[in-house]
């Protein structure tokens, strides 16, 4: 079976969908990638005709993707805390949770952390990451938030995402990879990089 990265946030517009999208782009160079779109609204599946070269699976059924015969299977969940989330993340090899750089975003993100302990108590090299989207040019991130960040004890990716319009644009751009924003470019592949490596630590 290849390795499954799962995006998940129970919060609707923190880039999930966005983010799960770019990076199997990133990768189908390499890999044979399904991006599987778990979330019913399927905004994935609605933009399958601007991904020919990637298999988009609209899929509502675990076992399924079990039996997916790929390198690399990215999956996008819905927002909000669907209980087929524990045996997805029971599956999964690394578990993307992306956040805005806010007080009250970060705070969102612990139900999602919860699940996330206790799936590893079960599988223990699961692995994550948060990762920070849609940063503001030249706000970072405040101490309230590093503080908050740190008391979820999940490692915080280096890679931080920040808020780009050719971002915005490339769910009917076919991802960021395919357009000229070199510093929209840089960050998926870094992020993709970061995730390859920490899987493989
Ligand atoms: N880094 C970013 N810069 C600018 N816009 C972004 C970025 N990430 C996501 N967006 C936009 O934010 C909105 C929500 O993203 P989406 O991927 O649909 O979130 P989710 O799947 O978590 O609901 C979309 O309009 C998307 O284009
Ligand atoms: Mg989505």
């Amino acid at each position: 079976m290849g390795k499954i990265i799962t995006v998940a946030h129970q919060k609707g517009g923190v880039g999930k969908s966005t983010l799960a999208m770019n990076l199997a782009v990133c990768f189908q160079d390499q890999l044979n990638v399904a991006l599987v779109d778990t979330d019913l609204q399927g905004s994935l599946t609605q933009i399958k005709e601007e991904l020919p070269d990637l298999s988009v699976i609209s899929k509502d059924e675990l076992q399924d993707i079990k039996h997916l015969d790929y390198d690399l299977i990215i999956v996008d969940t819905p927002p909000y805390l669907s209980n087929k989330l524990p045996e997805l993340f029971g599956l999964s090899d690394f578990i993307l949770i992306p956040t805005k750089a806010g007080f009250f975003d970060v705070m969102a993100i612990r139900s999602t952390i919860a699940l996330l302990k206790d799936a590893q108590v079960k599988k223990p090299d699961i692995r994550a990451g948060i990762v920070m989207n849609m940063i503001k040019p030249r706000s970072g991130i405040t101490k309230e938030v590093s503080g908050l960040l740190e008391s979820m004890k999940t490692p915080v990716l280096h890679t931080m995402i920040y808020d780009r319009v050719r971002i915005a644009r490339s769910s009917i751009t076919a991802g960021v990879l395919q357009g000229n924003d070199s510093k929209a470019i840089t960050e998926i592949t870094a992020l993709a990089e970061e995730i390859v490596n920490r899987i493989s630590a």
